[in-house]
């Protein structure tokens, strides 16, 4: 696969038994799939799978790493991911199926990868109301991670073709569905302690949340009243070690994060070394970003020296998530 996704023949799958048997079949062995959903059409990819991840931001062309919506068949599938509190319980019981996202804290058994969690300790899960949606995620049996499916920079999808104008030869398949009756993403509240926040308007009505609840949300932006615990709040990634960018050499007691087959001067006796991709794969590096960022991080290390990552491909958004990681705080 090359860095900016390969080119692939897209099935047109239709919306009966054989076309939904299909399309979970290539979600769980890690392909790419636009289903339609409420809201907008989704690209979907098995959200366990960080290597399939990578492959939704190569398809789409995104410059940067946000976290994605995993979706689910039911609210009972999604407590194995996410940690409800009463309010996001109540939201939940009420809204779901349907076009609303929370953003919850995870769970011990939560299974959807890093790349899809933009590395963040809380997960946005969505169960949709959509049939065709829904028999897909009970189907493909795991939560499945999904943007709306157009490349980055253009307009949502609400059918299948916009899906094929935009991806067309850059994904595995199409669900047709339709047409999308929403047309608008879903609305995405984060339940995480304190007052829940609305970090974007959507498809639910904010009235009828706070009416539900019998409170006002919080604005999504930073600094409300009200904010939650340290980093809770923050949208990217940030370990705890000083994060070092494009190192020529390193020190025996930093923690080293490489990319291809160029060797560091140092790096032999280094603390611990991980390597995103040792035959130079921007989307298996993507792939794995995050969890090599942890994993170097719990080593103890102060500083997490990063080798030269090319800026092509899925190497912007690499490297855009590693330049956030190396900011001061
Ligand atoms: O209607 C929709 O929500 C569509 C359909 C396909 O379901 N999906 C969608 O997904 O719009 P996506 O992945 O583009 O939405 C991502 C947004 C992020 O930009 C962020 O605002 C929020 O979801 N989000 C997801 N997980 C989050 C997290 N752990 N913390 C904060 N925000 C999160
Ligand atoms: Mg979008």
């Amino acid at each position: 696969m090359n860095d900016l996704g390969s080119m692939r023949q897209t099935e047109r799958l239709t919306s009966d038994e054989p076309g939904l048997a299909r399309a979970a079949e290539i979600l769980r062995r890690g392909g790419l799939v636009a289903f339609p959903t409420e809201t907008v059409y989704g690209l979907g990819a098995d959200a366990t799978d960080a290597q399939a991840v990578a492959g939704i931001y190569a398809a789409k062309e995104r410059p940067s790493f946000n976290p994605l919506i995993s979706h689910l068949g039911s609210f009972e599938a999604a407590q194995t991911q996410g940690i409800f509190d009463e309010t996001a319980r109540r939201l939940a019981e009420a809204f779901w199926p349907g076009p609303l996202t929370l953003v919850v804290p995870v769970a011990p058994t939560c299974t959807i990868s890093d790349l899809a969690r933009a590395g963040l300790d809380s997960v946005g899960l969505r169960v949709p109301a959509h049939p065709l949606a829904h028999a897909l995620l009970q189907k493909t049996g795991r939560p499945v991670a999904a943007p709306s499916a157009n490349r980055s920079g253009r307009v949502s999808p609400t059918d299948a073709d916009h899906v094929l104008g935009d991806l067309d030869g850059r994904i595995d398949a199409v669900l047709d569905g339709g047409a999308s009756q929403v047309g608008v993403e879903s609305t995405i509240v984060a339940c995480l302690g304190g007052t829940p926040r609305l970090l974007r308007p959507g498809g639910v009505p904010r009235d009828a949340i706070e009416t539900l609840i019998g409170m006002k949300l919080e604005s999504g932006e930073e600094g409300g009243k009200n904010p939650l615990a340290p980093g809770m709040l923050a949208s990217h990634y940030a370990p705890r070690a000083r994060v070092r960018l494009n190192a020529a050499s390193v020190g025996a007691d930093e923690a080293v994060l490489l990319f291809g087959a160029q060797p560091l001067e140092g790096v032999v006796t280094a603390r611990t070394t991980l390597n995103l991709s040792k035959n130079g794969d921007l989307v298996e590096a993507a792939a794995h970003l995050f969890s090599y960022l942890r994993q170097l991080d719990a080593s103890g290390a102060a500083t997490i020296a990063v080798g030269p990552i090319p800026e092509t491909g899925l190497g912007e958004a690499i490297n855009d998530r590693l330049k956030r990681a190396a900011a001061e705080r």
